[in-house]
């Protein structure tokens, strides 16, 4: 029996988002196809373990990369659908795999690895970040370029990064989430705390990103995550917290000034990235105050039937 549903090629799904991609694809019953590097299960006795339940819920999976332009263009012609979900600084490699979409002529939608902000509203980012910013919006360009039919999925911040942490993401340096517990005594709040952010549990995000790849309402525009529940200030998040633990936790608001020193002086450069993404965020921020128009769409508000987690049902855990 034929599926009627696109046939998904996942790359990354070894990876932090990827893995839900995968799940998620599987679970709405989407034939998923995995692009994966030799070296991933090698690499790891968790990737193995990985890709073996991957493997035993039926995914597909190939060995390629997107360094090895033959090994994309054999997987790209299985499939209709290609979701990238390479990390922050493997942005640039997916030209190779926009020459290779191009070449083939058969996907129908391509999901580039974003997974993140409007990087072309808000482009003033400093540090390691402003990379990330800059090669999101070559990326963006090559695909429109290339005429690739698109969604790019700007689903602000994942959870398990952002919340347990409060906001203050330079805490997540050494963690592997899940975090072992938010804190419970002081934070830091970059700048006045007010401008606001969206917080989206990982399976959430892709749940409804899996509902977006057969959906003509989102071709070639932007998907926004802004579920109104989680779209929240620093201070908000906090406060969230307090409520729960019911205690007021000592803040230490820092100035555009002061987080700008700590970026320049940090080491090691996971921290230096950390930072930088606490001031894109906080420090600059307001990332979910514009208007959408006619170029997106908002994930809650085109998929009203799927229940997303509320920042207090994420950290409810932890009480
Ligand atoms: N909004 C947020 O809060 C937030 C937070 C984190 C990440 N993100 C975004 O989410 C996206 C994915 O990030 P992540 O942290 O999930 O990434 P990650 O955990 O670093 O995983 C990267 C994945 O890409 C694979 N990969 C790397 N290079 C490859 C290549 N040349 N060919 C094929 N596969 C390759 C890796 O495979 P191996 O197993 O072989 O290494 C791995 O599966 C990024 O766009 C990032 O910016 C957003």
């Amino acid at each position: 029996m034929t599926s009627s549903k696109s046939r998904i090629l996942i790359i990354g799904a070894t990876g932090f988002i990827g893995r839900h991609f995968t799940k998620a694809s599987l679970a709405e019953g989407h034939p998923t196809f995995l692009l994966v590097r030799d070296s991933a299960a090698s690499s790891s006795p968790e990737k193995a373990k990985l890709l073996e339940s991957f493997r035993a819920s039926g995914a597909n999976i190939l060995q390629g990369s997107l360094d090895d332009y033959a090994s994309l263009v054999e997987a790209l012609k299985k499939v209709d659908v290609v979701i990238s979900a390479v990390g922050d600084f493997q942005r640039m490699s997916q030209i190779n795999l926009i020459k290779a979409i191009k070449e083939v002529g058969n996907i129908k939608r391509f999901l580039p690895s974003e997974f993140a902000f409007e990087f072309d509203r808000f482009n003033d980012a400093v540090g390691p970040v402003k990379t990330v910013v800059d090669d999101s919006v070559k990326i963006r360009r090559a695909v429109e370029a290339e005429g690739i039919p698109y969604t790019y999925v700007i689903c602000n911040c994942f959870a398990e990064y952002f919340v347990p942490c409060l906001g203050q993401v330079d805490l997540m340096v050494g963690i592997t989430p899940p975090a072992p517990h938010p804190p419970t005594d002081k934070i830091s709040i970059y700048g006045d705390g007010k401008s606001k952010a969206a917080f989206v549990k990982e399976e959430d995000i892709a749940t409804y990103t899996i509902k977006t790849v057969d959906d003509p309402r989102t071709l070639n525009k932007f998907l926004y995550f802004m579920p109104p529940a989680n779209t929240l200030s620093a201070n908000e998040l906090v406060g969230v917290w307090e409520k729960m633990i019911g205690k007021t936790l000592e803040k230490d608001y820092v100035s555009e000034e002061e987080l700008l020193k700590k970026i320049a002086d940090a080491q090691p450069e996971l921290m230096k990235h950390y930072l930088s993404v606490c001031h894109y965020v906080f420090m600059k921020g307001d990332l979910t105050n514009f208007e959408i128009g006619p170029h997106g769409a908002e994930a809650t508000q085109l998929y009203p039937n799927v229940t997303y987690s509320t920042v207090e049902d994420f950290l409810s855990r932890y009480v």
